[in-house]
């Protein structure tokens, strides 16, 4: 099976993406050919500052190899990198219906919160689909807000294979991630950039601490058990805490005579042990940019590989050549 997923360039990375995204990205390199990109043409449509453009990349190339994307097995790149994206998108926009896009949740979202949506906000759909397509890949690991472009680029192709009459795309298929994946952030709520609830996994760690630590608990006196139902904290430490400390947490909880703050520094030090290790990944990686450019240039000289052959017939199928 082929593999095709892609991360915006858009915020620090935090624990919800490597929970939710992440972490299952790394561990589908085990039996498939991967293909993981960032995303910074999409970035474009909301990222208007060209040095924060290009730090973003860097750490998110950063954090992606720190955290276990291999690009000995996994095909990594970056999208701005492959110029026959942004022309397959094209042909795909002229087979794509505006209706279809107007109907789309997160385009609809975010002008409902006021965002003056411009062009290539509207056409997000249509580059996302040409990112899935351009491999002819099979399975696309997604969060579930990401569902609905899964089925407009499924009616895209439809569209087209209808439209020139020859089967040229590989129909993917989506792969959610379940519930056990919904990290909270330090507010209770999904773990989300945009709700201002993140707990990064890279930066310093003081001021990681200082957002563990300020994590929403309710009152219950230190020597009271604690309710574990619509805690952060409790779900947070089950997340994180080894499977022999499971029952220590159990028992934090039901038993009383430990105090949240306890709770909160025993998941710090969690999260140490979690990302220690690519937490240093990260910091060499950083301090050595032109290694992150060396590895993303690799990749995308391997996707164009794979893209040339398939473009030819893409452009065959249009009467462009
Ligand atoms: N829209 C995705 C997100 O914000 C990122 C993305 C762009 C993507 N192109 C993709 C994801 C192709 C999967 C496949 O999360």
């Amino acid at each position: 099976m082929r593999v095709l997923s892609g991360v915006q360039p858009s915020g620090s990375l935090h624990i919800g993406n490597y929970f939710g995204a992440i972490r299952q990205f790394v561990a589908l390199q085990d039996e498939h050919e991967c293909y993981y990109f960032l995303a910074d043409l999409h970035a474009l449509t909301t990222i208007k500052d060209a040095d924060w453009m290009r730090a973003l990349v860097r750490e998110l190339a950063a954090g992606y190899l720190a955290l276990g994307l291999d690009p000995e097995r996994s095909v990594i790149y970056r999208q701005s990198d492959i110029p026959e994206v942004p022309e397959l998108s094209w042909y795909l926009s002229t087979v794509t219906s505006m209706g279809l896009l107007q109907r789309c949740h997160s385009f609809k979202d975010k002008v409902a919160r006021g965002v003056l949506p411009n062009h290539g906000l509207f056409a997000y759909p249509v580059l996302m689909a040409a990112d899935i397509l351009i491999v002819r890949s099979d399975l696309v690991p997604v969060g579930k807000d990401q569902k609905q472009h899964l089925e407009v680029t499924r009616d895209v192709v439809a569209s087209f294979h209808a439209t020139y009459g020859k089967e040229v795309f590989t129909l993917p298929a989506p792969l959610i991630q379940d519930d056990v994946a919904v990290v909270p952030g330090i507010d209770g709520e999904k773990m989300s950039k945009s709700y201002g609830n993140t707990i990064d996994i890279f930066g310093p760690e003081k001021p990681i601490r200082k957002r563990i630590m300020s994590l929403v608990t309710d009152s219950t006196p230190v020597e009271d058990p604690k309710p574990k139902q619509g805690s952060a904290l409790y779900r947070l430490l089950k997340i994180f805490a080894p499977v022999e400390e499971q029952s220590w947490v159990e028992s934090a909880f039901s038993e009383g005579g430990i105090g949240y703050g306890d709770m909160k520094k025993r998941l710090f030090e969690y999260f140490l042990a979690t990302f220690g290790d690519a937490r240093t990944r990260y910091d060499e990686l950083m301090a050595d940019p032109a290694e992150v450019d060396r590895i993303l240039l690799a990749g995308a000289q391997r996707a164009r590989e794979t893209v040339a052959p398939l473009m030819d017939d893409f452009r065959k199928a249009v009467g462009i050549r």
